[in-house]
C-alpha cells in the first residue's frame, strides 16, 4: 500500500515538461543558439559625403555615403558583429548596369574604406545589376517586354564580381538569379587571378513580395515587368534543390536561401542535401513587417525577432543576412528577448 494520497495523473511515464521546469534545466536541454558572430549586417552605400539617409520603410536603417563607415563600424564591432553585406545605389543608372563594375562606384570604394579602416571584418559584395539598370531588372534587356537576356548579363555579372574582389572583398554574392551565373563570375575571378574569392550563391530566390521595403530601399524597383522570369516562384521548393545543385556544380562555394522566413523548408532541405555553408536572408519585408507590428505595440519586437532569428537557426542555418543584426546584437548582449 501506497503512503501518497491518490491521484488521477500518471505517477510515471513519458513527462517532456520534467526539462522545461527551471531555467537550469531549459539551458541545459536547449538545442539550438544563437551568436553574433552568425549574423551579416546589409549596408546601403551611395555617392556623396556626409549622406546618411533613413530608410522610411526599415526602421534604424539609412542610406550612407562612405564617409560614414567609420561610426557604423565602430558600432558593429564594439557589439561583436564580424559581417556585412553592401549593395549600392550609383548617381547614374544606364542600360547595361556599367555602374555595377565602375572600380570608383559605390560598392569598390566602400570596401576599400571598411578593409583600410578594419582588415580583420568579413566584406561580401552583392553582385546584382538591379541597382544599376535605369530599368531595375537584374540583367540586359531589350525591349519593355522585361524579358532579360541571361547570356548577354553574365560577362558583365563577372566583370562585377572582379571589380568588387579587386577592391577586397572577401565573399562576392550573386543574386541575380541568371543560369550560369556562378560559373560565369568563377571563370571571371579565375582568369583575373582570384582564385581565393569564394562566391557565397543566392541559390535559391523566390519572386517574392517580401523584397518591397529593399526595392525603395536601394531604388531597385522594376520599371516595367517583374522577376518572376528569372526568380523562382514561391510555390516551389524541388526547384531549388535544382537551382542549388546547379551552382553546386558550378563552382558556389557557400550557399543562401531566400527569404528566409517563408522558405524554412527550403532551407532544411538544403541543410540536408549539402555540406556547404548556408545563409538564411531575412529579407526587408519580414524585418519591415515585425517593426510595424512591434511599433504600434502590437507584439513584442525584441523577443518575436530573436525567435525569428532562432527559427532560421534551428532550420539549419549557419548564418544570418538580416537588418536585425544590430538589434539582435544587443539583446543577445544585454542578455534579453
Ligand atoms: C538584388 C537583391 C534584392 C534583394 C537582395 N538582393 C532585390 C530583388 O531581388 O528584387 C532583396 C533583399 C531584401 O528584400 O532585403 N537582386
Amino acid at each position: 500500500m501506497s503512503d501518497h494520497p491518490p491521484t488521477d495523473a500518471p505517477l510515471h511515464g513519458l513527462r517532456p515538461r520534467r526539462t522545461r521546469r527551471t531555467p537550469a534545466l531549459r539551458a541545459f536541454v536547449r538545442e539550438t543558439t544563437l551568436s553574433v558572430t552568425q549574423l551579416i549586417h546589409p549596408l546601403f552605400i551611395v555617392e556623396g559625403r556626409g549622406v546618411r539617409k533613413p530608410i522610411e520603410t526599415m526602421p534604424g536603417h539609412a542610406q550612407l555615403s562612405v564617409d560614414q563607415l567609420e561610426a557604423e563600424l565602430r558600432e558593429l564591432l564594439s557589439l561583436g558583429i564580424r559581417s556585412v553585406l553592401l549593395f549600392g545605389i550609383p548617381a547614374r543608372k544606364d542600360a547595361t548596369g556599367a555602374g555595377a563594375w565602375d572600380p570608383q562606384g559605390p560598392v569598390p570604394q566602400a570596401i576599400r574604406e571598411l578593409k583600410r579602416l578594419a582588415p580583420g571584418l568579413l566584406v561580401i559584395a552583392d553582385v546584382c545589376l538591379c541597382e544599376y539598370t535605369a530599368h531595375g531588372h537584374c540583367g540586359i534587356v531589350h525591349d519593355q517586354s522585361g524579358v532579360v537576356d541571361n547570356d548577354a548579363t553574365l560577362p558583365i555579372l563577372g566583370r562585377t564580381a572582379v571589380a568588387y574582389a579587386a577592391a577586397g572583398a572577401d565573399i562576392v554574392a550573386p543574386s541575380a538569379m541568371m543560369d550560369g551565373q556562378v560559373a560565369a563570375i568563377r571563370s571571371a575571378l579565375d582568369v583575373a587571378g582570384f582564385l581565393d574569392t569564394p562566391i557565397l550563391s543566392y541559390a535559391a530566390k523566390h519572386a517574392s513580395a517580401f523584397y518591397g521595403p529593399f526595392r525603395g530601399a536601394a531604388e531597385s524597383t522594376p520599371a516595367f515587368g517583374d522577376r518572376r522570369a528569372y526568380q523562382m516562384d514561391p510555390a516551389n521548393a524541388r526547384e531549388a534543390l535544382v537551382e542549388v545543385q546547379l551552382d553546386v556544380d558550378e563552382g558556389a562555394d557557400l550557399l543562401m536561401v531566400k527569404p528566409a522566413g517563408s522558405a524554412l523548408d527550403i532551407i532544411r532541405q538544403v541543410r540536408d542535401a549539402f555540406p556547404h555553408p548556408l545563409v538564411a536572408y531575412q529579407v526587408s519585408g519580414e524585418y519591415a513587417m515585425l517593426k510595424a507590428a512591434a511599433a504600434n505595440g502590437w507584439v513584442d519586437g525584441p523577443k518575436c525577432a530573436m525567435e525569428s532569428l532562432l527559427a532560421f537557426k534551428r532550420a539549419g542555418a549557419d548564418a544570418i543576412l538580416t537588418y536585425f543584426a544590430i538589434d539582435a546584437a544587443r539583446w543577445l548582449r544585454d542578455g534579453g528577448a
